[in-house]
């Protein structure tokens, strides 16, 4: 063992640690500790790096003591009962002031469970949402600390060390709050990252069906979307999908590549969350079901024969590419919309004080959803701090209101032709919701007061009431 002493160690070197363990080393005054549990990884990345001058160890003991005092080491091991065993093994070993980062994907409630329980010990517990991928684990990252305002006095100087740099040369982290906030954050980032995912999916299964154009014709099409207000992360990768070409079939790779989408459970987590604090976030639930949906293979094979329509040309495809880029951009605007009530519901029902705006902000570089759009995000919060919800930003409605015509043409085509488009139709649906004068909801109401005496509230005056229904027909 090495005698020099580490100011910050990583637990877990498979991608995402050892990546994350070689950003903190490439950072001017870092020396970093390293520790796995299959001891082989550990000598692997200190014989792949020298200059990363990793101070290893083969026991957690030994990681402990490597640690300068008050110690600070990340965590990077899979969710659950490895995390829950990693904390346990740091916990005996650490002492008062010390502080264990979990970087990994955690459930926000489990984060919050473990801090508490490691707070009983006098030891800092902070769960950290780290998006990026392996590239921004390595490269720089958006990070999203929860834990004790005390332990990101310690922490933050580290952790803004190795984030992504937004354009501006900000860091992009922030403390987000306390105990699971981060984590809780990191969520509804990936639920809106479903629902930004879907909505791409959707403009481009439209504009190939109602126009016939190819996939690198359509590719072409992202690109040019990439430098209007849609330039994103997600739109710059959808172009250079639908570009490839399968080497071995010669066929574009999207119509290679089994229509089935995979789901690792942050957007499923983003949903009931929302479900739980009662916010109506249509168009994550929404993206969320519908890669259910494109993975149910055997009723969808069952059920190719069922009636429908068949997907008309449009007449005009300039004009219909168009109306499909403003429904895209109206869309997730409300999709984005619906994240942000998620997280203002979260804050409020865990006692959290989030900066919205904050989170727009470390948002913008290093993560799946970054884009230039999130800087209106933090500028309708910056003027409006009391905001209730996204859309009502003048900046906002406006845009959703200029797009709101060509959202509904397309919606229209889409459910004319037979071409699911879940998410630009769920969303525009919220939006006709939220600003109808009056919701059936009123006969929802009447009718659970007839069958369960649930009572309803009036308009003309305060209280509840009931009505005696009568049976009579
Ligand atoms: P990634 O997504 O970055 O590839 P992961 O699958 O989330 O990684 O986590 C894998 C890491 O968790 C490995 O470092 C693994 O240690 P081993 O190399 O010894 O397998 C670590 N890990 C998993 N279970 C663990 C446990 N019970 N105790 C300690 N470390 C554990």
């Amino acid at each position: 063992m090495s005698s020099a002493k580490a100011n910050i160690g990583v637990v877990g070197l498979a991608v995402m640690g050892s990546n994350l363990a070689r950003n903190l080393a490439s950072r001017e005054g870092n020396s970093v500790a390293v520790y796995n549990r299959t001891g082989s990884k550990t000598d692997e990345l200190v014989a792949e790096h020298p200059e990363a001058g990793f101070v290893p160890s083969k026991t957690v003991a030994e990681f402990a003591a490597s640690l300068e005092q008050p110690r600070t080491a990340i965590i990077m091991v899979q969710a659950g009962a490895a995390t829950n065993a990693v904390i346990d093994q740091l916990v005996a070993e650490f002492e008062p002031g010390d502080i264990i980062v979990d970087g990994g994907n955690a459930l926000f409630t489990d984060t919050i469970r473990r801090e508490a329980a490691v707070r009983e010990t006098g030891i800092h517990f902070v769960g950290c949402g780290i998006s990026g991928g392996e590239e921004g684990a390595l490269n720089g990252p958006s990070l999203m600390p929860g834990g004790t305002v005390e332990s990101y006095e310690t922490l933050g100087p580290i952790l803004r060390s190795i984030a992504a740099l937004a354009d501006d040369g900000e860091p992009c982290v922030t403390h987000i709050g306390t105990d699971g906030a981060g984590h809780f954050v990191k969520m509804v980032h990936n639920g809106i990252e479903y629902a930004d995912m879907q909505l791409i999916g959707e403009a481009y299964d439209l504009i190939r069906r109602g126009t016939g154009k190819t996939p690198a014709e359509i590719a072409e099409i992202f690109a040019a979307w990439n430098t209007t207000e849609l330039e994103s992360y997600l739109i710059e990768i959808t172009a250079e999908v639908l570009r490839q070409v399968d080497a071995e079939t010669g066929s574009p790779l999207v119509d290679v590549i089994l229509d089935a989408a995979g789901a690792k459970g942050t957007g499923a987590w983003t949903v009931q969350s929302a479900l739980n604090l009662g916010v109506p976030s249509t168009g994550i639930a929404e993206a969320t079901f519908a890669r259910s949906l494109s993975s149910q293979l055997g009723q969808r094979a069952q059920a190719k024969g069922l009636p429908g329509p068949e997907a008309a040309a449009v007449d005009d495809a300039d004009a219909f590419i168009e109306d499909v880029r403003l429904a895209l951009y109206a869309s997730k605007i409300i999709a984005y919309s619906q994240g942000f009530d998620i997280i203002v519901a979260g804050a409020e029902e865990h006692g959290w004080n989030i900066d919205k705006g904050e989170v727009a902000k470390i948002w913008r570089a290093g993560c799946i959803i970054r884009a230039r759009f999130l800087e209106r995000i933090t500028e309708a919060y910056a003027e409006q701090p009391d905001l209730v919800a996204l859309v009502l930003a003048p900046f906002f409605t406006d845009a959703v209101a200029g797009g709101q015509d060509a959202w509904r043409r397309v919606v229209q085509y889409a459910a004319g032709s037979g071409i699911p488009a879940p998410a630009f139709s769920s969303t525009l649906a919220y939006y006709d919701g939220l600003r109808a004068d009056r919701l059936p909801a009123a006969l929802v109401q009447g009718q659970r007061d007839f069958f369960g005496a649930h009572t309803y509230r009036r308009v003309d005056r305060e209280g509840s009431f009931h009505t005696e229904w009568s049976g009579d027909r």
